[in-house]
């Protein structure tokens, strides 16, 4: 009987999708559920084997073969990334939307990618998020119950996800996106996504009674990265990460994600008094420290990373309890 709520701290691609697939595994929980604003946010795990797997719309803790996956009703739908990741996942059964979502069509995908403030300016996904979320509000968009190609998935989410959570069973609720791309918390508007991507945001998306939730797990990333513009603290110079073989590249656009030497530990603060966070997975620490590459055990912890966890506790006031140390899903330490 609990509900995580699994949220980022700075600018997201911090490593939910895994720490999703991570806590599946581990805990067996019957729902995983999709909050955050849409399809604008990828996620990547890579499984045992070495597959890489790629999703925007659905949650990860499928990996785990008990547990289905569902996206809240204050989650945008594009039916034809659902109907991609069903097919190469084989999810037809388990995976499910909220009549209640709103629908992602081509026309939002193509006024993003005419719309020079969004895409230059901003830097935007252009996936149709923001415009699809502004039919919303504006009270003209599909809902996804208006969908015939959607029926099969459409099941009233927060009842199930209340029903779990209020019984014997876990749910796993995963946020998307960051808390400093919060539409209405962000300092840098207009360098936001179309919503907020907090703890109380999450719960709102899936429509789960907070009485339920027991645990806010809040992702930091060693070295925080930012895709789009906006401004980065201790951003490093171009080519900087290249150099280091740490370079990374977003799941959905493909774009190098700029990439800072250290945390800045007053934004930390800020997204911890906002989350609440019970406990904190600190992510990506094989690219602060190589030594720590795929070690998965807490002996391996090395002295620069057991330094960054104390600080981070400390301006957090949450404990650390999982560490991710590569691209697998087996690369972690896990405290708990
Ligand atoms: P949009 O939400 O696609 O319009 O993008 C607005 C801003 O949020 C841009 O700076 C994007 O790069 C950023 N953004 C949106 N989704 C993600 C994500 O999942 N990870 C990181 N940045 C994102």
């Amino acid at each position: 009987m609990s509900a995580t709520v699994i949220v980022d701290a700075l600018w997201g691609d911090s490593g939910k999708g895994k720490t999703c697939a991570h806590l599946a595994r581990r805990d067996d929980p019957e729902l995983t559920v999709r909050a955050g604003i849409g399809t604008n946010a990828g996620a990547s795990v890579t499984l045992d084997d070495g597959t890489l797997l790629k999703a925007r719309q659905l949650p990860t803790g499928w990996v785990n073969p008990g547990t289905r996956a569902a996206v809240g009703p204050g989650v945008l739908v594009d039916p034809r990334v659902l109907a991609d990741e069903v097919e190469r996942f084989g999810l037809a059964g388990r995976a499910f939307v909220d009549g209640r979502c709103a629908v992602i069509t081509p026309e939002h995908i193509e006024a993003e990618r005419a719309d020079e403030h969004l895409s230059r300016t901003v830097g935007s996904t252009c996936t149709g998020n923001g415009r699809a979320r502004a039919d919303l509000v504006m009270r003209r968009a599909r809902q996804a119950r208006d969908v015939p190609e959607l029926a099969p998935y459409v099941i009233d989410v927060p009842r199930e996800v209340n029903k779990v959570a209020a019984g014997p069973g876990n749910v796993i609720v995963e946020g998307s996106q960051g808390t400093m791309l919060s539409l209405t918390y962000s300092p840098d508007y207009p360098y936001t996504t179309s919503g907020n991507c907090t703890t109380a945001a999450a719960l709102d998306d899936v429509g789960l009674n907070w009485r339920h939730l027991t645990d806010v797990i809040m992702v930091v990333k060693a070295m925080p990265t930012r895709v789009g513009e906006g401004p980065l603290p201790h951003e490093l110079a171009p080519g900087e990460a290249e150099a280091r073989g740490i370079a990374e590249y977003g799941v959905n656009t493909g774009r190098p994600r700029r990439k800072a030497e250290r945390l800045d530990f007053g934004l930390l603060e800020y997204a911890a008094m906002l989350n609440g966070p019970t406990q904190i997975a600190l992510t990506f620490c094989d690219h602060l420290d190589p030594e720590m590459r795929g070690r998965r055990d807490a002996r391996g912890i090395t002295g620069k990373v057991r330094e960054l966890m104390s600080r981070v506790e400390e301006a957090t006031g949450a404990p650390v309890t999982l560490l991710d140390t590569g691209p697998g899903l087996s690369d972690v330490i896990d405290l708990s």
